[in-house]
């Protein structure tokens, strides 16, 4: 049988890493993309163990097309599966015209380089921070995106833009852009998962951090928000099911070719900050060092995915809990701190 070929740039990251796994448990060749700038190559190993086969990787920044365009020589793409982007809501504030560089650029080389060469299907990494702060808690596809709360949100969003004008232009490319909710917890084997460069913004590499004694303490960022217990409220994902909606989102465009689509890819389920301390704190039988803090500036307080989308089109809907989760993350820090 021919190979089918998927480019899976930033694969080397958290959410691309645990796709390449999904990828070649359905089948799929994927070729990591990644310069390795915000990840680690004992990634490639850590995938090799679980799923017995060494991934294709090749050093390369997506952003630069020229680069990129020598793979596209080299390998006949079935799909690209678009993840190498920047994340951090406070970077991007700090330094907005590396994330517009970054993410914009790294999005349009891809496209026009599956343009050129005729790829038909793509897959990108968006998140639910398109929606800035909606007026409903529970958002689903049709809900009026509001003005980004962080330079980060604005390139999600005009990555969502670019791709439904390249679809308008008659593309024959058939487009999926995920909406992340929330992503965390590793895989269950501990072999891969989240690798934070620095001190991490996200809570959950937080709270394990901090239960793992590598991190003083977590602050919670607000109690006086208008939710049960005066903490925001997010649905949290964990990577694996993540990971498993992206081949879902291939095996519908190749169902159904040249359509565009924006999908949310959450559980349905809001948990607050605290809950999310006291997952950890029975999971692991630790107490956790914690404490309340001023809110953190551009928070949304609540949102939560409508799941019907992912359900009917993709058919795919979360199978892992937030124990899942949080135990898998938490395997995963002891095993990285030797805990
Ligand atoms: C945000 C975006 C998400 C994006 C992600 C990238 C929204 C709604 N979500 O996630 O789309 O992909 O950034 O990083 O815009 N918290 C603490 N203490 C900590 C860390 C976090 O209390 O030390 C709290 C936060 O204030 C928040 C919750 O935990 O209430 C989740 O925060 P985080 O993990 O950073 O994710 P979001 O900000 O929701």
């Amino acid at each position: 049988m021919k190979d089918k070929y998927i480019l899976v740039t930033g694969g080397a990251g958290y959410i691309g890493s645990h796709t390449v796994v999904e990828l070649l448990k359905a089948g799929y060749t994927p070729v990591i993309a990644d310069d390795f700038r915000n990840s680690n190559k004992n990634v490639i190993d850590g995938i090799a163990r679980i799923t017995g086969k060494l991934p294709v990787y090749e050093e390369v920044d997506v952003t630069d097309n020229a680069a990129l365009k020598v793979l596209f020589e080299r390998y006949d793409f079935y799909g690209i599966i678009h993840f190498a982007a920047y994340k951090a809501v406070g970077e991007s504030v700090a330094d907005p015209l590396m994330y517009y560089r970054n993410n914009l650029l790294s999005l349009i080389s891809c496209l026009e380089l599956s343009e050129e060469f005729n790829v038909p299907n793509f897959v990108f990494s968006s998140s639910c921070t398109v929606y800035g702060a909606p007026d409903e808690v529970s958002v689903d596809e049709n809900t009026p995106l509001k003005e980004a709360n962080s330079p980060y949100g604005a390139t999600k969003q005009m990555s969502e833009r670019i791709i439904e004008d390249v679809h308008g232009s008659g593309s024959k490319t058939g487009f999926i852009a995920l909406r992340y909710f929330n992503p965390v917890g590793a895989h269950p084997s501990s072999e891969i998962g989240e690798l934070p460069i620095g001190k991490p913004n996200n809570l959950l590499p937080y709270v394990t951090q901090t239960g793992a004694g590598y991190l003083e303490q977590l602050t919670v960022n607000g109690n006086d928000y208008n939710t049960a217990d005066g903490t925001c409220i997010r649905d949290y994902i964990h990577v694996v099911d993540l990971a498993k909606a992206h081949v879902k989102a291939l095996n519908w465009l190749e169902k159904n070719p040249g359509r565009f689509e924006a999908v949310n890819v959450g559980t349905g389920i809001g948990s607050s900050v605290l809950e999310i301390v006291n997952t950890f704190e029975r999971v692991s039988g630790i107490k956790l060092n914690w404490k309340f803090g001023p809110r953190r500036s551009g928070d949304v307080e609540k949102i939560y995915a409508k799941i019907g989308k992912s359900r009917d089109l993709l058919n795919w809907t979360a199978e892992l809990s937030i124990e899942d989760a949080v135990r898998d993350a938490w395997n995963w820090e002891k095993k990285i701190r030797n805990v």
